[in-house]
Protein backbone atom coordinates (compact mmCIF):
# COMPACT_ATOMS: atom_id res chain seq x y z
CA UNK A 1 0.00 0.00 0.00
CA UNK A 2 2.73 2.63 1.16
CA UNK A 3 4.66 1.47 -1.87
CA UNK A 4 1.71 1.92 -4.30
CA UNK A 5 1.38 5.54 -2.25
CA UNK A 6 5.29 6.93 -2.98
CA UNK A 7 5.28 5.46 -6.33
CA UNK A 8 2.15 8.71 -6.45
CA UNK A 9 4.81 11.18 -5.85
CA UNK A 10 7.39 9.93 -8.50
CA UNK A 11 4.58 9.29 -10.98
CA UNK A 12 3.80 13.20 -10.50
CA UNK A 13 7.11 14.04 -11.02
CA UNK A 14 7.14 12.46 -13.96
CA UNK A 15 3.97 13.55 -15.15
CA UNK A 16 4.73 17.35 -14.66
CA UNK A 17 8.17 17.28 -16.00
CA UNK A 18 7.89 19.13 -19.16
CA UNK A 19 4.99 20.76 -18.26
CA UNK A 20 4.35 24.56 -16.66
CA UNK A 21 0.77 25.06 -17.40
CA UNK A 22 -0.42 25.23 -13.41
CA UNK A 23 -4.24 24.22 -14.67
CA UNK A 24 -2.99 21.26 -16.23
CA UNK A 25 -0.72 20.19 -13.92
CA UNK A 26 -3.67 20.39 -10.85
CA UNK A 27 -6.05 19.01 -13.51
CA UNK A 28 -3.82 16.02 -13.73
CA UNK A 29 -2.34 15.93 -9.88
CA UNK A 30 -6.37 15.24 -9.08
CA UNK A 31 -7.19 12.49 -11.82
CA UNK A 32 -3.46 10.91 -10.42
CA UNK A 33 -4.71 11.20 -6.79
CA UNK A 34 -8.35 9.34 -8.06
CA UNK A 35 -7.09 6.43 -10.16
CA UNK A 36 -4.29 5.76 -7.56
CA UNK A 37 -6.39 6.51 -3.93
CA UNK A 38 -8.98 4.02 -2.79
CA UNK A 39 -11.52 4.93 -0.77
CA UNK A 40 -11.62 8.56 -1.65
CA UNK A 41 -14.60 10.75 -2.94
CA UNK A 42 -12.85 13.92 -3.93
CA UNK A 43 -9.51 15.09 -4.47
CA UNK A 44 -8.74 18.70 -5.97
CA UNK A 45 -7.35 21.96 -5.55
CA UNK A 46 -8.74 25.64 -3.72
CA UNK A 47 -6.70 28.30 -4.80
CA UNK A 48 -6.16 31.84 -2.88
CA UNK A 49 -7.25 34.93 -4.07
CA UNK A 50 -5.32 37.45 -2.11
CA UNK A 51 -7.68 40.20 -3.19
CA UNK A 52 -10.72 38.65 -1.52
CA UNK A 53 -8.48 36.64 1.16
CA UNK A 54 -10.56 33.71 0.41
CA UNK A 55 -10.06 30.44 -1.44
CA UNK A 56 -11.35 29.46 -4.53
CA UNK A 57 -12.47 26.10 -6.56
CA UNK A 58 -9.82 24.57 -8.48
CA UNK A 59 -9.55 21.52 -10.61
CA UNK A 60 -10.50 18.71 -8.90
CA UNK A 61 -12.00 14.95 -9.53
CA UNK A 62 -15.09 14.44 -7.73
CA UNK A 63 -18.61 15.72 -7.46
CA UNK A 64 -19.61 19.71 -7.89
CA UNK A 65 -18.10 21.61 -4.76
CA UNK A 66 -18.05 24.82 -2.96
CA UNK A 67 -16.76 27.44 -5.02
CA UNK A 68 -15.95 30.16 -2.54
CA UNK A 69 -14.59 29.32 1.24
CA UNK A 70 -13.17 32.40 3.03
CA UNK A 71 -10.02 32.62 5.01
CA UNK A 72 -10.22 30.15 8.36
CA UNK A 73 -13.96 28.65 7.33
CA UNK A 74 -14.36 25.16 7.40
CA UNK A 75 -11.60 22.54 6.92
CA UNK A 76 -10.04 24.40 3.91
CA UNK A 77 -10.07 27.94 5.21
CA UNK A 78 -8.51 26.52 8.49
CA UNK A 79 -5.70 25.17 6.71
CA UNK A 80 -4.69 28.44 5.15
CA UNK A 81 -5.40 30.37 7.57
CA UNK A 82 -2.79 28.45 10.23
CA UNK A 83 -0.74 26.51 7.33
CA UNK A 84 -0.60 23.16 8.98
CA UNK A 85 -1.73 20.02 7.80
CA UNK A 86 -5.72 19.33 9.01
CA UNK A 87 -6.38 15.50 8.62
CA UNK A 88 -9.60 15.04 9.88
CA UNK A 89 -11.26 11.33 11.57
CA UNK A 90 -14.68 12.89 11.10
CA UNK A 91 -16.02 15.84 9.32
CA UNK A 92 -18.91 16.39 11.42
CA UNK A 93 -16.72 16.68 14.56
CA UNK A 94 -14.50 19.37 12.86
CA UNK A 95 -16.18 22.62 13.68
CA UNK A 96 -17.59 24.89 10.83
CA UNK A 97 -16.72 21.67 8.63
CA UNK A 98 -18.24 22.76 4.67
CA UNK A 99 -20.61 19.62 4.07
CA UNK A 100 -20.71 20.16 0.14
CA UNK A 101 -21.01 16.43 -0.24
CA UNK A 102 -22.96 14.62 2.20
CA UNK A 103 -21.33 11.31 1.65
CA UNK A 104 -17.88 12.59 3.00
CA UNK A 105 -17.11 11.43 6.42
CA UNK A 106 -13.23 12.07 6.65
CA UNK A 107 -11.00 14.46 4.66
CA UNK A 108 -7.28 15.91 4.54
CA UNK A 109 -6.03 19.09 3.25
CA UNK A 110 -2.88 20.12 2.86
CA UNK A 111 -1.36 23.84 2.61
CA UNK A 112 0.50 24.84 0.03
CA UNK A 113 2.91 27.49 -0.40
CA UNK A 114 6.34 28.35 -2.74
CA UNK A 115 8.51 31.18 -2.19
CA UNK A 116 6.50 31.98 0.88
CA UNK A 117 3.37 32.87 -1.00
CA UNK A 118 0.11 31.18 -0.28
CA UNK A 119 -1.15 29.25 -3.46
CA UNK A 120 -4.08 27.78 -1.70
CA UNK A 121 -4.29 23.99 -0.52
CA UNK A 122 -4.90 20.43 -1.28
CA UNK A 123 -8.23 18.86 -0.20
CA UNK A 124 -8.80 14.97 0.00
CA UNK A 125 -12.61 13.62 0.75
CA UNK A 126 -13.43 9.96 1.59
CA UNK A 127 -16.91 8.06 1.72
CA UNK A 128 -15.66 6.05 5.12
CA UNK A 129 -14.46 7.54 8.70
CA UNK A 130 -11.11 8.02 9.80
CA UNK A 131 -9.82 7.11 6.02
CA UNK A 132 -6.15 8.86 6.40
CA UNK A 133 -3.47 7.64 8.35
CA UNK A 134 0.00 9.25 9.64
CA UNK A 135 1.23 7.47 6.90
CA UNK A 136 -1.52 8.74 4.41
CA UNK A 137 -0.32 12.31 5.64
CA UNK A 138 3.45 11.77 5.04
CA UNK A 139 2.78 10.29 1.10
CA UNK A 140 0.43 13.24 0.94
CA UNK A 141 2.77 16.11 1.81
CA UNK A 142 5.79 14.42 -0.06
CA UNK A 143 3.00 14.48 -3.37
CA UNK A 144 2.27 18.58 -2.43
CA UNK A 145 6.33 19.08 -2.41
CA UNK A 146 6.59 17.66 -5.83
CA UNK A 147 3.53 19.56 -7.16
CA UNK A 148 5.12 22.87 -5.39
CA UNK A 149 8.31 22.21 -6.97
CA UNK A 150 6.52 22.22 -10.85
CA UNK A 151 4.56 25.41 -10.00
CA UNK A 152 4.76 28.12 -12.35
CA UNK A 153 5.02 31.63 -10.32
CA UNK A 154 5.00 33.26 -13.58
CA UNK A 155 1.82 32.22 -14.49
CA UNK A 156 -0.48 32.07 -11.11
N1 LIG B 1 -15.17 20.19 3.35
C1 LIG B 1 -14.37 21.28 2.93
C2 LIG B 1 -14.99 22.02 1.76
C3 LIG B 1 -14.51 21.57 0.45
S1 LIG B 1 -15.17 20.11 -0.05
O1 LIG B 1 -14.84 19.05 0.86
C4 LIG B 1 -14.70 19.70 -1.59
C5 LIG B 1 -14.14 22.25 4.09
O2 LIG B 1 -14.74 22.12 5.14
O3 LIG B 1 -13.33 23.17 3.92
Amino acid sequence: MSEIKSMIAKQLDALLINEDNNIANMANASALLMQNIQNISWAGFYLYEEQKDELILGPFQGKVACVHIKNGNGVCGTVLKEQKVQRIKNVNNFPGHIACDSDSKSEIVIPITKNGNKFGVLDIDAPILNRFSMEDEIILKEFTKVFTNHLNIDKL
